[in-house]
């Protein structure tokens, strides 16, 4: 299935601003979203169920009546997370176009979605959640592969896509170091729908990160990343030289038992996450130049590969 009809001629390039804790708020979420991007932010970078409910107003008040893209909201289904219950109330409330869930894939929660016309996307790693995620009947799945920022997995990105389109006819979206139009376009030709970009908008302008944390993205390559579940207990890519800074040393550090939503939260404010795309980020210019420059070099990059040699 390609990109949901209710997505059709609101994009300008085939993309997602990723939900990113402690990075992504209205700002970014707006921006993207009058850029063409679908933009969106995790319902626990407001510290309460009201405060999301104060976000949710604001990205509708400006996003009201203008030519905007559809805008999403994750939420994090795992027991340790206990607001999930009232931040799904208002989510349903607020007829969220779009839900992204992560971890936990429910039957409830889509067709509570769905009640009100909504899509929920959820994020995997391996075939097995796929299968799971389609069971649990969402409208698309994100193959979050090797390299990508956060909670990233451990597989090729041709593999996993392959893969979850064996078991799965709906919206596929692809993550891991998407920084550029071009692989947008890449994402697209090897049979992806959307693309899933996190690390290339950490460095915009809206993105709500200390300027230091900005300045190592710009600055770090491929090879400064760790992969590692000693910082908060699941696998996930850092920044090597935040995690020296914080004094962390891995060889020595014991892993946590598990998730934990508060130690999530504790880490990941001195131990910073970034995916392999830093490596193709030299600049942080704002959301609405970052998504027209997705948009002219995706179109470049689809006019080659129409032209392409090999392809008459
Ligand atoms: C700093 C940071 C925070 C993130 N926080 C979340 C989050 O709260 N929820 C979530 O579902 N994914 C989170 N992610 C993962 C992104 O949504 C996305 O899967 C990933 O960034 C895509 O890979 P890329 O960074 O290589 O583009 C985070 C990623 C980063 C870099």
């Amino acid at each position: 299935m390609p990109i949901p009809a209710s997505f059709e001629g609101r994009l300008k390039v085939p993309a997602i601003a990723a939900p990113m804790f402690l990075t992504s708020g209205p700002d970014l979420v707006v921006e993207a979203c009058l850029n063409g991007v679908i933009g969106t932010f995790p319902a626990l970078n407001q510290r309460s169920t009201e405060g999301f409910v104060e976000w949710l107003e604001e990205i509708e008040g400006r996003l009201a009546g203008q030519d905007a893209a559809p805008y999403g909201v994750n939420l994090i289904v795992h027991r340790s997370n206990p607001r999930l219950e009232a931040d799904l109330e208002q989510v349903v409330k607020h007829k969220v176009p779009l839900v992204i869930t992560s971890l936990g894939a429910v039957p409830e929660l889509v067709k509570a979605v769905h009640s009100y016309g909504g899509l929920v996307f959820h994020d995997v790693i391996n075939r097995r959640h796929a299968e799971k995620a389609a069971e649990a009947g969402v409208d698309g799945i994100i193959a979050v592969s090797a390299g990508a920022g956060g909670h990233a997995g451990n597989m090729s990105p041709f593999a996993l896509v392959q893969e979850i389109r064996q078991v799965f006819d709906g919206t596929v979206i692809l993550a891991g170091s998407i920084s550029t139009g071009a692989q947008v376009a890449a994402a697209r030709l090897m049979g992806a729908d959307l693309a899933y970009l996190g690390t290339r908008f950490l460095a915009t302008k809206e993105s709500m990160v200390q300027p230091e944390y900005k300045a190592m993205v710009r600055d770090t390559r491929v090879a400064d990343i760790v992969y590692t579940s000693k910082v908060s207990g699941v696998n996930a890519n850092f920044l090597r030289p935040s995690v020296d800074a914080a004094g962390l040393d891995l060889d020595s550090t014991e892993a946590h038992a598990g998730l934990d939503m508060e130690n999530e939260a504790k880490a990941w404010k001195s131990v910073w996450s970034a995916g392999h795309g830093v490596g193709a980020i030299d600049d942080e210019p704002s959301a609405a130049e970052l998504c027209q420059r997705l948009s002219s070099e995706y179109r470049e990059a689809m006019h080659k590969a129409c032209n392409d040699e090999f392809g008459q």
